[in-house]
């Protein structure tokens, strides 16, 4: 029974993603399955992985039990960084052990090395236009390593998946990642900074929600992508719970102004 649906963003041609969606590091296969499904039950469908999480094949056979067309969910996972090289052996191997005949979002997990890595950027368009994943993106890439695939490719990359939360707010990264068309999707929503805030706390108290909704709020506010990761079916149900309200300028000013 769907009780929410997230907003959308479009992040390719004629390609959207829901803002809001499930993270499942450090998630077990058990937590990962029973995550996705309680997820997927309460409207999320947007669901991130990774190869490197060990619960692909977890997150796979939840999509596929869950008894909602394939279509209507938005999958992610990721190549590892030490992958790099091998890339078409690892998104089959994803797609394997997920049992999906595709994926919806592609990303190089880390630049490989360090390093952007044009090369294997060529692979993920290759992967893209053979109709193995419907979008492809990276993940922990500055502006500067973004230009240098973009560059060599004349594709930009459709999402750049980083590390964001009010205390990380920098106005010149969103802009970065506008300028450029790709949209920006935050890790770590809660990990990344202090959920207790006073700023925060005032706000939800206002709101009669939690920091945590808050937080995710914001994010829906500025159009970034956000994937809180729960194990919990009530925090799992809570996190999607964020339409409800809307933060005014004044409030969006003050936790941007938690960026440091
Ligand atoms: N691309 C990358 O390099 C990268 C790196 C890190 C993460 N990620 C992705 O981003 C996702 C989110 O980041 P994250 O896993 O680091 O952490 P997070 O979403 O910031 O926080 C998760 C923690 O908050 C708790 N929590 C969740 N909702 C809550 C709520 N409503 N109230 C109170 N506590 C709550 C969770 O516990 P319970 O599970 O017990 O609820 C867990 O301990 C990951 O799962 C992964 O998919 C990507």
């Amino acid at each position: 029974m769907s009780t929410n649906l997230s907003p959308t963003v479009e992040i390719a041609d004629g390609i959207t993603m829901p803002l809001v969606g499930l993270g499942t590091w450090q998630a077990s296969d058990q937590e990962a399955y029973d995550a996705v499904r309680a997820a997927l039950d309460v409207g999320y469908r947007l669901i991130d992985t990774a190869t490197l999480y060990g619960n692909e094949a977890a997150v796979g056979r939840a999509v596929r039990e869950s008894g909602l067309p394939r279509e209507d969910i938005f999958v992610t996972t990721k190549l590892p960084p030490r992958n790099a090289g091998r890339e078409r052996e690892t998104i089959e191997a994803s797609l394997k052990a997920m049992g999906l005949e595709h994926i919806d979002l592609w990303l190089i997990h880390w630049p490989p090395g360090g390093e952007a890595r044009p090369d294997t950027w060529e692979r993920f368009i290759e992967a893209r236009d053979g109709g193995l994943t419907r979008a492809i993106g990276v993940s922990n890439y500055s502006p500067a390593q973004l230009d240098e695939i973009t560059g060599a490719t004349g594709i930009a990359p459709a999402v750049n998946q980083i590390e964001w939360a009010p205390a990380l707010y920098d106005a010149a990264t969103v802009a970065a990642h506008r300028n450029r068309g790709v949209t920006l999707e935050g890790w770590s929503p809660f990990n990344a900074g202090d959920v207790r805030d006073p700023v925060l706390v005032e706000i939800a108290e206002r709101h009669g929600v939690s920091a945590h909704q808050v937080i995710l709020r914001w994010h829906v506010e500025l159009g970034v992508v956000v994937i809180p990761k729960s194990v919990d079916p009530a925090r799992i149900a809570a996190n999607l719970d964020v339409f409800g309200f809307r933060l005014d300028g004044d409030e969006i000013a003050r936790i941007d102004g938690l960026g440091r």
